[in-house]
C-alpha cells in the first residue's frame, strides 16, 4: 500500500497566526498517525513562517513518529537535522518570497552542493530524497548523487486536474519518471498540491510507494474534520 505522508506546516501556520501555543503541534501529530498517517512531514523555513526549530527538536524526540523533514541549502538547518536526527529528509529548493515551494530542485547547477547534503544525511543514516520536476534528467542526476529517494513535484498536474484542463502530457511525464526511477532502484515519492482527485489519479502509478499531502487535507479538515479526511485519503493509497 502506498504510504500517506501528512504535511503538517499549516497547522503550524494557524498556530503562529496568534504567536502562541495552540494548536499545539505535538498533539496534532499525535492525533494524525492515530487517524493513519504513516508519517509526519514538516518544512523548516529560513523564515521559519510555520515549524520552527522548537517544533523540530520536540517532534524529534518522539520516536514512534517518523518525521520527514523537508529543508534547503541552509547550514544551521542541516546542523540542526543532524543532531534532531529525523527519520528521512527530502532537499528541497528555497526561494525567500515564494508561497510555497514552487518547483523542484535545479540539480544541473547545484549538483555537487547536493551531493554534499545528500551524503552527509546518508552516512548519519537518515533516508534522503530529493524535491524533483518530472524529468528524466533530474533522475539520473539524482541516482548519481546517491538520492535514496525521490519526490515528484506534482504541483503542474494537480493545478491542471483542478482546473479541469488536459492533464495528460503531465501525468505520462510522471508515469515515466516513476518507471525509470524504480528501475534505477530509487524509491519514488509524490507531492504537491494534492486532493482527492489528483492523488486518486496518481494511487494508479504503481512505482509511486508515498504520498506527501499537506495544505488540502488540512484545509478540507475544516468542512470534514481531519478523521474523515485522512480516512478518505487512506482509501486513495493503494
Ligand atoms: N512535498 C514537498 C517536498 C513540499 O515542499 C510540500 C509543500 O511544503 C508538499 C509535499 C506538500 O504540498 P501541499 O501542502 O501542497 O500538499
Amino acid at each position: 500500500m502506498q504510504r500517506l505522508g501528512i504535511n503538517i506546516d499549516h497547522i503550524a501556520t494557524i498556530r503562529n497566526a496568534r504567536g502562541e501555543g495552540h494548536p499545539n503541534i505535538l498533539k496534532a501529530a499525535m492525533e494524525v498517525m492515530k487517524m493513519g498517517a504513516d508519517s509526519i512531514t514538516i518544512h523548516l523555513r529560513e523564515d521559519r513562517r510555520h515549524i520552527n526549530d522548537k517544533d523540530l527538536v520536540d517532534l524529534s524526540k518522539i520516536k514512534k513518529i517518523p518525521i520527514n523533514l523537508e529543508l534547503a541549502n541552509n547550514i544551521k538547518i542541516i546542523n540542526l537535522a543532524i543532531k534532531c536526527k529525523p527519520n528521512f529528509i527530502c532537499v528541497v529548493p528555497e526561494k525567500r518570497n515564494e508561497v510555497t515551494t514552487e518547483g523542484g530542485l535545479d540539480l544541473k547547477k547545484n549538483k555537487n552542493k547536493i551531493k554534499k547534503i545528500i551524503n552527509l544525511f546518508n552516512k548519519n543514516n537518515i533516508r534522503t530524497s530529493l524535491f524533483i520536476n518530472p524529468s528524466i534528467e533530474d533522475i539520473r542526476l539524482s541516482k548519481s548523487i546517491n538520492s535514496k529517494c525521490v519526490e515528484i513535484h506534482t504541483g503542474k498536474f494537480s493545478r491542471l486536474v483542478r482546473a479541469n484542463k488536459n492533464y495528460n502530457n503531465e501525468l505520462k511525464k510522471i508515469k515515466k519518471c516513476s518507471k525509470y526511477a524504480n528501475l534505477l532502484g530509487i524509491d519514488v515519492h509524490a507531492g504537491h498540491g494534492l486532493d482527492y482527485k489528483s492523488a486518486r489519479l496518481l494511487s494508479n502509478i504503481k512505482e509511486i510507494s508515498e504520498f506527501n499531502i499537506g495544505h488540502f487535507i488540512i484545509g478540507e479538515s475544516i468542512f470534514d474534520g481531519l478523521k474523515k479526511v485522512i480516512k478518505k485519503f487512506k482509501k486513495i493509497c493503494k
